[in-house]
C-alpha cells in the first residue's frame, strides 16, 4: 500500500511481441491500481520474433504514451532481481482463462519462492480480449486474416507495413 511517501511500483512483464488489446486492457487497469507501472519486455533467446526489442519498446511507449505513470523498460535475467532492482512490490498478470492458470501459478509460486516480498497479482481482461494472445495474432495475420480490433492500431499500421511473414 502506498504510504504517501514511497510509491507502490508494479511490474508487468511479458514478450509483447506484439503488444495486444487484452495486454493495453491490463495495463490500463493496472494503472489505476498502482503508482507506477513498468512495462518490462524480456530480452529473451527467442530466434524468430516479429518485432525486435527495440521495435516493441518504440511499439509500446507509443501506444502507452496516454498512460502518465506506465513507462516501458528491458529485463533480462530473473524478473524477481529486476523487480528488487525498480523497487517493485507487485508482479501484474492477465489471467484469461483456466487454460492460463496452471502456467501462470507456476510462474507466481516459483517467483514468491525465489522473492517471498514480491506479490504476483492476477487481473482479468474484458471478455472480449478473453481469446487474444500475440502467438495468435501473428498466425492470423501471417495467413492474411484480419487482425482489427484485436491489437492497437500502430500495431496493425506497422505490421501493414512490412511483407507477410
Ligand atoms: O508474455 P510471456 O511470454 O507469457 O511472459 C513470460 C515472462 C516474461 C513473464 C516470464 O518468462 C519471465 O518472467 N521470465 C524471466 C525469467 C524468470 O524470472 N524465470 C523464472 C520465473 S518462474
Amino acid at each position: 500500500m502506498t504510504d504517501g511517501q514511497h510509491p507502490t511500483i508494479a511490474l508487468f512483464p511479458g514478450s509483447f511481441d506484439p503488444i495486444t488489446n487484452g495486454h493495453l486492457d491490463i495495463i490500463s487497469r493496472g494503472a489505476r491500481l498502482f503508482d507506477q507501472v513498468v512495462v518490462a519486455i524480456l530480452v529473451n533467446i527467442e530466434k524468430s520474433p516479429l518485432f525486435t526489442v527495440p521495435e516493441r519498446v518504440a511499439l509500446l511507449r507509443e501506444v502507452l504514451a496516454e498512460l502518465p505513470n506506465v513507462s516501458v523498460d528491458t529485463f533480462d535475467g530473473l524478473l524477481v532481481d529486476y523487480a528488487r532492482r525498480r523497487r517493485a512490490t507487485a508482479v501484474v498478470r492477465g489471467l484469461r482463462a483456466i487454460s492460463d492458470f496452471e502456467y501462470e501459478m507456476q510462474m507466481a509460486l516459483m517467483n514468491r519462492r525465489l522473492s517471498p516480498e514480491l506479490e504476483t497479482v492476477f487481473m482479468m481482461p474484458a471478455e472480449a480480449y478473453s481469446y487474444v494472445s500475440s502467438r495468435l495474432v501473428k498466425e492470423v495475420f501471417a495467413l492474411g486474416g484480419s487482425i482489427a480490433g484485436l491489437v492497437p492500431p500502430a500495431v496493425e499500421a506497422r505490421l501493414r507495413g512490412r511483407p507477410r511473414a
